[in-house]
């Protein structure tokens, strides 16, 4: 393998990483959707596939304007964080908005792994002064942090709300067979303080708390 002599080849050499990144997410997205219930969230993750194919098709343009050859070089990092997504994901749960819970855990780590890697780049592509290849990653860099952003928005209007209810029937029914009640509070105490907190955000709508985000397809 022939030595990273240059800031040049630094830059390539970070490109064909985010390249394989991305290539590798064309795949794995679709296997997260698949596995989705809610459908804010399955939307969510078949948009930022679209964008992703972009993405793509975008570090083809940065490679043409470096005068390289569009070429992935294996990114450890993404394949790690897929694996354990896909490990995560294959649990068995009790209910559909546990899962729903974890893919939306799975999905930001990809974006946040994302972010900090196009961040990167466009530091090293802005010092180079390639300004096409600069705006080329930007432009995918706001589609991470959007996406990021949708994510966290879906968790906290519905998604992790639904998930703490499904753990709640279990806690009741601990509750009324005379044990952990106490759990049982806990976990309603800690979970009316997450609704609360949601609704003072705005972000439970105005259609009565934390269920009028249900947007559930089942
Ligand atoms: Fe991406």
């Amino acid at each position: 393998m022939a030595s990273i002599d240059s800031m040049n080849a630094l830059l390539v050499d970070e490109l064909r990483d985010i390249y394989d990144a991305e290539k590798r997410l064309t795949k794995a997205i679709p296997k997260l959707s698949r596995k989705a219930t809610n459908d804010d969230l399955r939307s969510a993750l078949d948009q930022h596939l679209q964008e992703t194919e972009g993405q793509v098709a975008r570090l083809e343009e940065a490679f043409e304007h470096l005068g390289e050859r569009a070429k992935g070089k294996p990114c450890a990092g993404m394949r790690g964080i897929i694996e354990e997504g896909d490990e995560h994901v294959g649990e068995d749960y009790e209910d559909d908005d546990l899962r729903d819970a974890v893919i939306i855990g799975s999905a930001q780590r990809v974006e946040h792994y994302e972010i900090a890697a196009y961040g990167t780049a466009i530091a090293h592509a802005r010092l180079l002064e390639q300004e096409d290849v600069v705006r080329l990653l930007e432009e995918s860099l706001e589609e991470e942090k959007a996406a990021d952003r949708k994510l966290t928005e879906i968790a906290e209007s519905v998604v992790n709300l639904e998930a703490a209810d499904a753990g709640e029937e279990d806690d009741e029914t601990l509750a009324l067979a005379g044990a952990g009640a106490g759990q049982a509070r806990r976990a309603s105490a800690s979970r009316q303080r997450a609704t609360a907190s949601a609704s003072s955000r705005g972000r439970t709508g105005n259609s009565g708390g934390r269920n009028g985000g249900r947007s559930r397809s089942r």
